[in-house]
């Protein structure tokens, strides 16, 4: 059986001698010395100003929303994993749905600026497949219009733009790393800001709004990461390279292998980009196409995910219809790869063989 992900998993002896250590100290939550330490080497890895550790890259984003006070129209992408869209609706906000950029499948500026009316309180991007929104223009309109950016960069861990962090764009910007990414801690995620009074007030909102142990201030919720995620997060830090050295490889290689096929995979610009290859989407001609190679790829034990769909402007609950024709088009069409550490070159070959016995 081929997955279509499949979770890092370091040598099992580095994880236990960190889960002793924390058997030793008996601190296994509430920013325990695990948590404080990943925190430190996250923050020099990216080489950014302030990260907080949270629970998840879900609760990172509902706490982005709280630390910028929204409240009304948040113009997001439609073009997204469900938890983009979720947390806007969860935080009473309204999403407003600009389409995508068909070549990048990031939200599109100019479409951004269409949406844009005196209830627009924030734009919400997404990094997909960890390659950058762009900044520039992004950025244009966030100061034109006096309205805060965030970044949803769940995907893009270790992806770099004119040489700074991918996190260091933005008002805010989150991170996951749940056990799908390309580095995890199991369940968990970052919230990076550039300024100190946004972290100050990220500090609180992920500890209940504590300012001492009897005291609050303002409204909080249980956004921590325990002492045992951390403790995966730690160890699994001392292979990032390794890992993302090899996706790389992983990626040029379905990459060139496509090459002569009538298979659409992306065709990144990457002038001032290190991309960090953490997905391989493929889009097909069609839906009916996409369904039967999924359908041959399971017969021959092959998993894929349809990722991303659907587009998330066409969710059953979503207050107001935008029409964002790109991103259902591409939606319908698109799949990902199996791609992760332990994934052979006889399993790309054999994933491709099967892919091209129906294409
Ligand atoms: C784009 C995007 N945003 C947010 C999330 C949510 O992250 P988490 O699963 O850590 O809550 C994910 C997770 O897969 C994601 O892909």
């Amino acid at each position: 059986m081929i997955t279509a992900t499949k979770p890092f998993s370091p040598p099992l002896e580095m994880f236990q001698d960190k889960v002793s250590e924390i058997f030793k100290n008996k601190w296994f939550t509430n920013h325990g010395p695990m948590v404080t330490k990943l925190e430190q080497n996250l923050k020099k890895y990216f080489n950014v100003p302030y990260l907080v550790l949270v629970s998840n890259g879900t609760i990172a984003l509902q706490i982005a929303i709280k630390a910028l006070e929204l409240k009304g129209e948040i113009i997001t992408t439609p073009y997204s994993y469900v938890a983009t869209t979720s947390t806007i609706i969860w935080e009473n906000c309204i999403p407003r749905f600009a389409d995508i950029d068909p070549i990048t499948l990031n939200i599109d500026p100019l479409k951004i600026k269409e949406q844009i009316t005196s209830n627009t309180k924030a734009i919400l991007a997404t990094n997909v497949y960890g390659y950058p929104c762009d900044f520039d223009e992004i950025k244009a309109i966030s100061n034109e219009y006096g309205i805060p950016v965030i970044y949803d960069n769940a995907h893009g861990f270790s992806t770099k733009f004119k040489n700074s962090d991918i996190l260091n764009f933005g008002d805010i910007s989150t991170i996951s790393f749940h056990a799908t990414k390309l580095f995890h801690s199991v369940e968990g995620g970052a919230i990076v800001c550039q300024d100190e009074k946004t972290y100050k007030k990220l500090l609180l909102l992920r500890n209940f709004g504590h300012t001492s142990p009897n005291t609050f201030d303002g409204v909080g919720i249980n956004g921590k990461m325990n002492e045992l995620c951390a403790a995966m997060g730690l160890v699994n830090l001392n292979f990032a390279e390794e890992i993302c050295k090899k996706r790389k490889s992983q990626w040029l290689f379905y990459k060139d292998k496509l090459s002569d096929y009538p298979i659409n995979s992306m065709n990144y610009n990457l002038t001032e980009i290190d991309f960090n290859y953490a997905y391989f989407p493929i889009i097909f001609e069609s839906e009916t196409k996409l369904l039967n190679v999924i359908k041959h790829l399971e017969k021959n034990n092959i998993s894929v995910r349809r990722y991303f769909n659907p587009s998330l402007n066409t969710l059953n609950y979503i207050p107001i219809k935008d029409e964002c024709p790109i991103s259902e088009d591409i939606s319908k069409r698109v799949l990902c790869l199996p791609l992760y550490h332990d994934l052979t070159v006889e399993e790309q070959n054999l994933i491709l063989t099967k892919i091209k016995e129906i294409c």
